[in-house]
């Protein structure tokens, strides 16, 4: 077999493992020759590839980012987007196509199955809002990233006395904010799932410092939004896929936690230092399982399916059952969390 592989969206560590194990065990125990799409859907539509072999995939796992580089690129936004995409794929002779990415990528996964083009799926994003399976990778390290520079604000919010904002991407979930809210020790968390009541919030600080605290964390998702009828939400431009451009919302909170208590606040936007460098332990194995899985599919056959952790173990799901609504945070998670609110 010839077998293609992309990934697309924002990057995020444990790519580069995805793409050894493929090729390890596709070119290495199956014998296939395995072919790299450059940039994405991007790579597709313009015919970019290289050649993906044992010997320039070798000593990868630990390597943040993708050698193949990605877009935001989206053929169905394209004139004869994914026509050319399958011109691509029959001028090179591929069998079956490997598609990393996130709800976007998996989308027009889902919609290239659909048209009888021969994919399988791998979930990724440090957002972890994809449904049908319970992580994707590139979360834990995000998550680990967090937590690592929450514990670092806590010394210099302790030192002096302020109230410390913390961004955190995740696009319209809660995930990375609830998770490292947890393990960081945060004070209050904001996430997209809880629209928040910025009064409420200054409650809670003023409460937390008349018990003695000299110093808060607030953890805010990117994604998290005022409470109907308490603040103006920020605009933000829109990216092929009908995103909108996050980041910022933590200026608002700050600026507001300051003005109604008088605290002296300071804010930290993480942003896409979330994305970078090497994947954790846990990633690395998850997007090693991840590319075995994938390839092993791809040999067997069976399209149109997305491999994903559950439980403990990597099954396969249909590509569509991952991308038809997003996974938002778990109220129960959020409710752990809110016990070491204020
Ligand atoms: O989807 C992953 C993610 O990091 C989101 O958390 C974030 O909102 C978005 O990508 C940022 O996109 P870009 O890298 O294109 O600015």
């Amino acid at each position: 077999m010839r077998v293609g592989v992309l990934n697309g969206g924002g990057d995020c560590p444990g790519l580069n493992a995805v793409i050894r194990a493929v090729v390890r065990k596709g070119e290495g125990i199956y014998g296939h020759q395995i072919l790299g799409f450059r940039h994405g859907w991007r790579g597709l539509l313009d015919g970019e590839a290289v050649e993906l072999t044992l010997a320039n995939t070798r000593g990868l796992i630990h390597r943040g980012g993708t050698i193949l580089g990605t877009s935001r690129t989206n053929p169905v936004k394209v004139e004869n987007g994914l026509a050319r995409v399958r011109a691509t794929l029959e001028r090179e002779r591929i069998d079956a196509l490997i598609v990393i990415g996130g709800e976007d990528t998996l989308g027009v996964a889902a919609a290239a199955a659909a048209d009888g083009i021969a994919v399988v799926g791998v979930p990724k994003t440090i957002d972890n809002d994809l449904s049908a399976t319970d992580v994707t990778f590139g979360f834990h390290t995000a998550v680990q990233i967090a937590t690592d520079a929450i514990d670092r604000l806590h010394t210099t919010a302790e030192s002096h006395d302020r109230v410390m904002v913390v961004e955190v991407m995740g696009r319209h979930a809660g995930w990375i904010a609830t998770y490292s809210g947890i393990a960081g020790g945060a004070d209050l968390v904001l996430v997209p799932e809880q629209p928040f009541d910025i009064a409420a919030v200054c409650e809670r600080i003023e409460h937390r410092h008349a018990r003695g605290s000299s110093y808060s964390i607030v953890v805010v998702a990117e994604g998290a939004v005022p409470a109907e009828g308490t603040i103006a939400s920020l605009g933000g431009e829109v990216d092929e896929f009908g995103h909108v451009r996050l980041g910022g919302i933590s200026n608002l909170v700050a600026d507001e936690i300051g003005r109604r208590t008088g605290y002296e606040t300071r804010v930290t936007i993480l942003g896409h230092v979330l994305r970078g460098g090497t994947p954790t332990a846990y990633d690395r194995v998850l997007a090693t399982r991840f590319g075995i899985a994938a390839i092993d599919a791809a040999h067997e056959g069976d399209f149109g399916m997305m491999v994903a952790l559950r439980g403990q173990h990597v099954e396969r799901v249909p590509i569509a059952d991952a991308v038809r609504e997003l996974k938002t945070v778990d109220p129960e998670l959020v409710e752990v969390a809110s016990v070491f609110f204020g």
